[in-house]
């Protein structure tokens, strides 16, 4: 019968055929093992000269790395394997045999890496980050599902720059200027004005040249909008989201987390709530600290967020930043005019701002004045501004990124290894 590596627990004792890749083989003059691979898991077979046979023992012996073979063998439990089970062969069919596979098990530079991106996927590690990005997408689904949200699938070409326009990928739209979505916020919360509770994923483009371990070109956003909904209730939907996220990861990615020796002490305790501090206090507190570069009004760099986010063992909301830092359509505070009820999410261990979330500005004449003082074309918000016409509400909604968030889960130190085919600002190969 043919089965995948997944599940063979269902199949101990019977004799099985895999169709696979050799990962890795080491071998005498009379066992072999094959590290065997067929995506949906890692498995080794053992092939024993005596019960195979001459012919089959050599195939076996030759084949190359990445070749691509049907296995067939009995399923064993094997506790000393971290996977648990075992194949011992009965056959080996070749289907292709690889030639000079350029990644061999010794040690390779990243650029290298990154030139062979579309083989590097195959290794267990990047296999490992890969289920860890699914898992989060498949639990983000099911949160926004079991939490009465509807899907909401904003456009990639638009006219608008929700977040400021120094880093916008330009494009024709034939005769026209368009952009490349750098957030689909702004369709957002006219779909939240049509549906209640909305979120989107999908891709979004910053034409940024920053080169940080946590900056991509092109990277995926998860973006809920919720209309009656305010700063604080937004909060709450940030923390039981991600707490979600971390304890569905645990629960169900444990092979792939141990795979990449992700600490999981760190992660069990991701429940909400999370602590919340205000950008005055934090501010307060990096002076305290001994960062006298920076002042009120300044941004916090990553430096800065990892020193706040040291003092917690949970991601932080670091709150009331100053209006003139952030976009155009956040609420100011209705206490201080100079500070805006926003939040972002700072992860722990140095990870960074996974999530950038604020209430909108709902009155139509503030939002008409912000879209004037940051010289943004009327003309092109006009739809937006219309949603502050006809039967505008408290609103609230944020974006959480992605690859971050699969970073900091897996332990992973730079979001190039997050996403299947990455786009940095000097590569767009593979
Ligand atoms: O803070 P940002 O820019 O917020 C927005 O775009 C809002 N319109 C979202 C909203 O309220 N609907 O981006 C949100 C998140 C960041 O916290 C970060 O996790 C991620 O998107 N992000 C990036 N991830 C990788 N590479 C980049 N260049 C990123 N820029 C932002
Ligand atoms: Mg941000």
């Amino acid at each position: 019968m043919k089965i995948t590596i997944s599940e063979v627990n269902k199949h101990v004792g019977e004799e099985v055929t895999i169709g696979a890749w050799l990962a890795n083989k080491r071998s005498s003059g009379k066992i072999a093992f094959l590290q065997l691979r067929d995506g949906t898991g890692f498995m080794q077979g053992v092939v024993v000269k005596a019960e195979v046979g001459e012919d089959v023992f050599q195939l076996a012996k030759s084949t190359t790395q990445e070749s691509s073979l049907y296995v067939t063998g009995v399923v064993r439990e094997d506790e000393r394997s971290p996977f648990g089970y075992e194949l011992t062969v009965t056959n080996v069919e070749l289907i292709h045999a690889a030639v000079d596979y350029p990644i061999t098990p010794k040690e390779h530079g990243t650029e290298f890496l990154m030139d062979h991106r579309h083989l590097w996927l195959r290794s267990k590690r990047q296999h490992a980050v890969m289920k860890v990005r699914n898992e989060i997408i498949r639990a983000t689904y099911e949160f926004f599902n079991e939490n009465g949200f509807t899907k909401i699938d904003p456009p990639i070409l638009t006219g608008s720059a929700p977040e400021g326009t120094t880093e916008l990928f330009h494009t024709k739209y034939f005769d026209e200027d368009a952009y490349l979505s750098q957030s689909g916020q702004l369709y957002m919360e006219a779909a939240a004005m049509a549906l209640g509770k909305v979120f989107s994923f999908g891709p979004t483009f910053r034409a940024e040249k920053s080169k940080t371990r946590r900056h991509l070109i092109e990277f995926w956003m998860i973006e809920p909008e919720m209309a009656f909904c305010e700063f604080e209730d937004n909060l709450q939907v940030q923390e039981n989201y991600v707490s979600h996220v971390v304890q569905s990861v645990l629960k169900n990615c444990s092979l792939e987390l141990n795979t990449l020796g992700r600490d999981l002490s760190k992660l069990e305790n991701i429940k909400a709530p999370f602590p919340r501090i205000t950008y005055d206090d934090a501010l307060k507190f990096l002076h305290e600290k001994g960062f006298d570069d920076i002042q009120w009004g300044d941004d916090f760099g990553a430096p800065h967020e990892t020193a706040i986010a040291e003092s917690y063992d949970k991601p932080v909301f670091i709150t009331h930043y100053p209006t003139s830092l952030k976009p155009f359509y956040m609420q100011p505070d209705p206490n201080r005019e100079d500070v805006v009820l926003c939040a972002d999410l700072i992860a722990p261990e140095g990870y960074g701002e996974i999530i950038g979330g604020s209430e909108r500005i709902h009155d139509n004449d503030l939002l008409q004045k912000r879209v004037k003082e940051h010289e943004l074309d009327p003309e092109t918000y006009k739809w937006y501004l219309e949603l502050r016409k006809y039967g505008s509400v408290p609103h609230s909604g944020f974006g959480l990124g992605l690859e971050r968030t699969v970073a900091w889960i897996s332990g992973v130190e730079h979001v190039r290894e997050t996403i299947p085919f990455p786009r940095l600002l000097n590569r767009l190969y593979p």
